[in-house]
Order: C-alpha cells, then sequence, then structure tokens
C-alpha cells in the first residue's frame, strides 16, 4: 500500500487541463481518494473538484448501481423492475438507449435509479472509489464552526500545521478501505510463515506484511 500526494485538480481537468486527464487517470486506480479542502471555504471546492473526477467516470463513495443490462441481437427492450421508480419508465430508457443506437436488450432495476444511473451502467467503464474529504486550517475556526462543518458526510476536520484530528483522520482511513486490523507477516518476528498478526505486532528488520482485505 502507497500514498501518493496527486497534483490539484483545477477546473477543466477533466478535459485536460494542468495534465487533468493524468492525475484522474491515477485517481481512477486508488483504493481511496482523500481530498484536502481549505475548512474556510469547503463547499465550493468539493463541487468544482468532484465534478471534474465525475466527469472522467470516478463515482466517489457510491456503490455500483444495482442494475442488470444485458445486450441482445433481437427481442427489442426488455424492462423490468422491482420496485417503483420515480424517473425511469419503458419510454424514458427506450430513449436513452437509441442514443447509444441500443434497440435490443435486457433491462431491470433493483432500486429506484436515476438516468445518470443507467448511462453509468451502459457506458460501463465507471470506478468506484471511497473518498474522505479532508477539512484543513481547523485551527482558523471556531468551535461553533467545527459543529457545522462535521455535518459535512465523508469529512475529517484537521489542521495539518498542529497535527490536530489525526487519529480521527487513521481510523477513517482503515474504515474506508475496509481493511481489516490484521496482517500475514513472513520473517524473523514470528514463528509461523506466514503468520497472521493484529496491529500491535511488532516487526523486525526486513520482515513481509500483506495487508488482508476484508471479503
Ligand atoms: C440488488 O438488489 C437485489 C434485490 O433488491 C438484492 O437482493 C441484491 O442484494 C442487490 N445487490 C447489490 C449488489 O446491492
Amino acid at each position: 500500500m502507497y500514498l501518493l500526494d496527486l497534483p490539484g485538480i483545477i477546473e477543466g481537468a477533466k478535459d485536460g487541463k494542468g495534465r487533468g486527464r493524468q492525475v484522474i487517470a491515477v485517481a481512477r486506480t486508488c483504493s481511496l481518494i482523500f481530498i484536502v479542502l481549505d475548512v474556510l471555504k469547503p463547499l465550493g471546492h468539493k463541487r468544482l473538484i468532484e465534478h471534474e473526477l465525475e466527469g472522467f467516470g470516478l463515482r466517489l463513495n457510491k456503490q455500483p448501481p444495482n442494475i442488470t443490462f444485458r445486450k441482445k441481437d433481437k427481442g427489442g427492450i426488455n424492462f423490468q423492475t422491482t420496485c417503483a421508480q420515480s424517473e425511469l419508465d419503458l419510454e424514458t430508457v427506450k430513449s436513452i438507449l437509441s442514443e447509444y443506437r441500443i434497440h435490443n436488450a435486457d433491462i431491470t432495476l433493483r432500486y429506484d435509479a436515476t438516468s445518470d444511473d443507467l448511462i453509468d451502467v451502459i457506458e460501463g467503464n465507471r470506478v468506484y472509489v471511497p473518498c474522505i474529504y479532508l477539512l484543513n486550517k481547523i485551527d482558523q475556526i471556531s468551535i461553533e464552526e467545527l459543529d457545522i462543518i462535521y455535518k459535512i458526510p465523508h469529512c475529517v476536520p484537521i489542521s495539518a500545521h498542529h497535527k490536530w484530528n489525526f487519529d480521527d483522520l487513521l481510523e477513517k482511513m482503515w474504515e474506508y478501505l475496509q481493511l481489516v486490523r490484521i496482517a500475514l507477516v513472513w520473517g524473523s518476528s514470528v514463528k509461523h510463515q506466514p503468520q497472521k498478526v493484529g496491529k500491535d505486532h511488532i516487526l523486525c528488520d526486513e520482515d513481509v506484511v500483506q495487508i488482508v482485505k476484508k471479503v
């Protein structure tokens, strides 16, 4: 596991500004993204960065749509839903599909889906990555303001300068990576090769560690 510090995303990044496409292409391969925001102006920048990332097929803190989509050679559009839909009906689905020149397909919607969800499934090259927003410079705001900031979903307020709240950040990082606190260790610190250990295990020089992902 490694941590990459990527260049900042600017407006127009998804269209290539500031080598934005290369930066976002790297972000697409990550297991977790941290977006560092200035706590004094978090929401505008958050929206801008999300817009750029989404325009390049990244979906932050979202599950892949629970939609079955299968193209066929013939038979027309077979459209099924397992629950009420507030946006998508057969006509809407047909018109979206026709923009992709798809006239034969099986589609099942298993939740109340949006047109954007359906387009994500049709285009098929989306990646779903967990993201934590780091709201930096909390040393410059009041406790009352901090209470409001804490309501932003997926955020951890910090002060990089004073190293405030890093424990919270680490905790959330573990949670979002869905890593369990066990590792397989090979080397002189363990009896069995490999051996499962917890996070408090003390390693020896040149030990090899494999972090095991929760399934
Ligand atoms: C999709 O929806 C079905 C039916 O509601 C459910 O059984 C299934 O677990 C869902 N799958 C995912 C990946 O959420």
